[in-house]
């Protein structure tokens, strides 16, 4: 694997320690976090692109809207209440950098739909970045 010299983000507390946390400044809420992500998913789902993965792997959706909330709120909010690898979760599940692009995209229309342009900002260039860290080494497929 070609070195870069920079890490893979490993968990929202990494990431939060060392960016300031323009959600605080900008006033989102734990409620505004789950509403974005339980909306993410329900159109992540019926994706024809990534929606099969989705519908194959997460069985019990409230564990994954309760995980990716924490994430987000450690992220976005710094609260650290997510302590997972999410780079290391995804490995198995053989994505490509088509399918990374394609959620970057949903995650980005989703966030700003939801919360407004100004809200949404946070989640869009997080998660852009997030998606371009986690798929620089895939094919693209
Ligand atoms: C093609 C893009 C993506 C797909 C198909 C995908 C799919 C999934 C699936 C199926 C899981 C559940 C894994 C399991 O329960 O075993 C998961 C977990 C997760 N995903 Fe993604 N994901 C994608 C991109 C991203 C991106 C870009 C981020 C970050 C911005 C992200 C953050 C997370 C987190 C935090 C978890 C929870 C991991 C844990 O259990 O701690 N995902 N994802």
């Amino acid at each position: 694997m070609q070195d870069t010299g920079k890490p893979l983000p490993l968990t929202g507390n990494e990431a939060s320690a060392t960016q300031p946390r323009p959600g605080v400044a900008l006033g989102i809420t734990e409620s505004e976090i789950r509403r974005l992500v339980v909306a993410f998913y329900g159109e992540a789902c019926e994706d024809a692109q990534i929606g099969p993965i989705f519908r194959r792997v997460v069985h019990d959706w409230d564990a994954h809207y309760d995980t990716l909330t924490d994430f987000w709120s450690a992220m976005v909010l710094g609260t650290k209440r997510y302590s997972g690898r999410p780079a290391a979760s995804h490995m198995p599940l053989d994505l490509t950098r088509a399918d990374y692009e394609r959620w970057s995209a949903l995650w980005s229309a989703v966030a700003v739909r939801e919360l407004g342009e100004v809200k949404a900002e946070p989640f869009v260039d997080m998660g852009t970045k997030m998606a371009q860290s986690m798929s620089r080494w895939l094919p693209r497929r």
